[in-house]
């Protein structure tokens, strides 16, 4: 089978890619508007970019039912602030309910039953039942494309971790603990208990 995207419904293109690029880690993002309203949201196009600085993007994109920028783009560029919150299996259903197209007033945090805690550094809370929440500011937006599920790329910086002890040693993180879950294609998702470890050959410097 070959597929040229061009020649495609962007539906369907979206449907291949949510699909092939699995399993996806996701990004629960708590930001505020410019009136301190709240707002979380999850985003699984997200990823790390640098350790030095400790540098992470995820992408946005426009909404499919009305073409609109989405709640948590236009808080950041309001902003530029945002926490990334991890998201473990526990809660899972809960992170779910706060992907629903609330409009800009409603705050998820009351929606989903989360519980909002100041952060230290930026104006978005934390979410209290991640076990990992990271402090950002925004560094850029590279506005991608404006198309329905066009996006944008938001990259940022984190300032401050916050981790659960129990997971923690030594900068290593237990995944066993963190339990966090990935995002497949429809409305599917995995979990991180079943691993397995390959030791890189020697030939960089930095083993991982
Ligand atoms: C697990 C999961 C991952 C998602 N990933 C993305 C994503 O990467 N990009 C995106 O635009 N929407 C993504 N969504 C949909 C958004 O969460 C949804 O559009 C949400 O309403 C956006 O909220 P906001 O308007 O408050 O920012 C995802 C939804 C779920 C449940």
């Amino acid at each position: 089978m070959i597929i040229d995207p061009r020649e495609q419904d962007y539906r369907n293109v979206y449907k291949l890619m949510i699909g092939v690029i699995v399993p996806r880690p996701i990004a629960f993002v708590s930001t505020v508007n410019l009136d301190g309203i709240r707002n979380l949201a999850p985003f699984s196009f997200f990823t790390g970019v640098s350790a030095n600085p400790p540098t992470i993007l995820f992408c946005p994109m426009v909404r499919l039912s009305d073409g609109a920028r989405k709640d948590t783009i236009r808080n950041i560029e309001a902003t530029g602030e945002f926490v990334v919150n991890v998201v473990s299996e526990d809660i899972a259903e809960r992170m779910n309910i706060c992907s629903a197209e609330f409009p800009p007033e409603v705050d998820e945090f009351e929606k989903s039953g989360l519980t909002p805690v100041p952060s230290d550094l930026v104006k978005p809370p934390r979410v209290k039942e991640s076990r990992v929440n990271m402090e950002s500011k925004l560094l850029e937006i590279v506005e991608v494309s404006a198309l329905p599920l066009g996006g944008s790329i938001v990259i940022g910086e984190i300032l401050r971790f916050h981790i659960d002890d129990s997971l923690f040693d030594d900068f290593k993180i237990d995944p066993d603990k963190l339990r966090a879950i990935g995002r497949m294609g429809g409305p599917s998702y995995t979990r991180t208990a079943d691993r397995f470890d390959l030791v890189r050959p020697k030939t960089g410097e930095l083993k991982h």
